[in-house]
C-alpha cells in the first residue's frame, strides 16, 4: 500500500519535473526573463544622452580639436548644452589635417580667451540638421555660440553646405552624428574670425617664400571647391554610432544567453 502511494507519488513529481521545462519553453517566450540579470550593461539608460569627448576620440580624427576643448573646459561647456536636450547644439569640427595646415603661431598667439572663442565659433548653441542649414542661410549671418559679432554664412551649393567664416570656406565634409540634440560635422579648414585674425590672417597665400598648403586656405571660390573635392568622398560617419550599435548587439546577445540558461 505504502509502497504504491509512493511509487504513484513519485511519479507525479517526476512528470511535474519533466514538465516543467516544457512549460517554462511556452511561456517563457513572451516574458521578460532576464529580470534577474542584474548588471547587463542598460540597452536603455539615458536615450538622449551623447558623450561628446568619447564620440570626438573614437570619430575622425578630431585629436587636435579635442585636445584644445578639454584644455580650454569648453567641452563642458558643449556637453552641457548637448545635455539640454530641449535645444541641443550643432558642432563644426575640423579634422586634425586642418590644424596642420595652419601657421604654428596661430594658436600659440591667442590668449585663453581668443582659444575659448575660437572654439565657441565652430558651435551653434542649437541643433541643425543638414536640411536645416538650407533654410538657415536665409538667415546670414548666424550667431555662433561665441556671441553675437562672431557669425558665419552658411550657403546651400547644389546641395553641398559651405560654412564662411572671414578667412576659410570649407564645405561640411560629412556628417559625424546627427540625432537630436546633437549634430557633429567635419570640417577640412579651421573657422577663423575676422575679429581674431583681422591683422594677421593666418592663412593668406604667402608672397612665395614658403609655399605652405597653406595658400589654398583663402577664402576664394577656387578655395571652396579645392575642399570640396578632399572632402567630397569622405565618409567617416560615426564610429561611435556603429561601436553604440555592437554594444547594444552585444547586450542583448547576452540577455539571450540569459534565457537560455533560465531555461537550462
Ligand atoms: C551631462 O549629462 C551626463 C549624464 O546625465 C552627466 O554625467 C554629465 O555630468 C552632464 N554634463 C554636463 C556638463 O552637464
Ligand atoms: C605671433 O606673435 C609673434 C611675436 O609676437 C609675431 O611675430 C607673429 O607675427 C604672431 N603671429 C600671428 C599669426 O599673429
Ligand atoms: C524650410 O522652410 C520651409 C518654408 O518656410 C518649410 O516648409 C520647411 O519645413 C523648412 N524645412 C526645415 C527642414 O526646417
Ligand atoms: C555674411 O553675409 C553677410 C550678409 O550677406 C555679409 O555682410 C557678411 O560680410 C558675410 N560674412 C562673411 C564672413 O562672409
Amino acid at each position: 500500500m505504502m509502497g504504491s502511494k509512493a511509487a504513484i507519488f513519485a511519479t507525479a513529481v517526476l512528470a511535474v519535473l519533466f514538465s516543467a521545462p516544457a512549460l517554462a519553453q511556452k511561456s517563457s517566450p513572451p516574458a521578460p526573463a532576464p529580470v534577474s540579470l542584474p548588471p547587463s550593461p542598460a540597452p536603455a539608460p539615458a536615450p538622449h544622452y551623447v558623450d561628446l569627448a568619447e564620440l570626438l576620440s573614437v570619430a575622425g580624427p578630431f585629436h587636435t580639436f579635442l585636445n584644445y576643448l578639454e584644455k580650454t573646459n569648453v567641452i563642458e561647456t558643449f556637453q552641457g548644452q548637448a545635455n539640454n536636450t530641449k535645444v541641443g547644439i550643432t558642432i563644426f569640427v575640423p579634422k586634425d589635417s586642418a590644424f596642420a595646415a595652419l601657421k604654428k603661431s596661430t594658436f600659440s598667439n591667442l590668449t585663453s580667451d581668443q582659444l575659448k572663442t575660437l572654439l565657441l565659433y565652430h558651435a551653434f548653441p542649437n541643433f541643425y540638421s543638414l536640411a536645416e542649414f538650407r533654410n538657415l542661410s536665409s538667415l546670414n549671418p548666424v550667431n555662433t555660440f561665441a556671441g553675437s559679432p562672431y557669425t558665419l554664412n552658411l550657403t546651400d551649393d547644389m546641395g553641398s553646405i559651405y560654412v564662411q567664416s572671414m578667412w576659410s570656406r570649407p564645405k561640411i565634409a560629412s556628417s559625424v552624428y546627427a540625432t537630436k540634440p546633437v549634430a557633429i560635422y567635419a570640417l577640412n579648414k579651421v573657422l577663423l574670425p575676422m575679429q581674431l585674425f583681422s591683422k594677421d590672417p593666418p592663412l593668406a597665400p604667402a608672397p612665395a617664400p614658403a609655399p605652405e598648403s597653406g595658400a589654398s586656405d583663402a577664402p576664394s571660390p577656387a578655395a571652396g571647391k579645392a575642399g570640396g573635392l578632399n572632402g567630397g568622398k569622405d565618409d567617416s560617419t560615426s564610429t561611435a554610432y556603429k561601436a553604440g550599435a555592437v554594444s547594444v548587439a552585444t547586450s542583448l546577445l547576452l540577455a539571450a544567453a540569459g534565457c537560455l540558461m533560465l531555461l537550462w
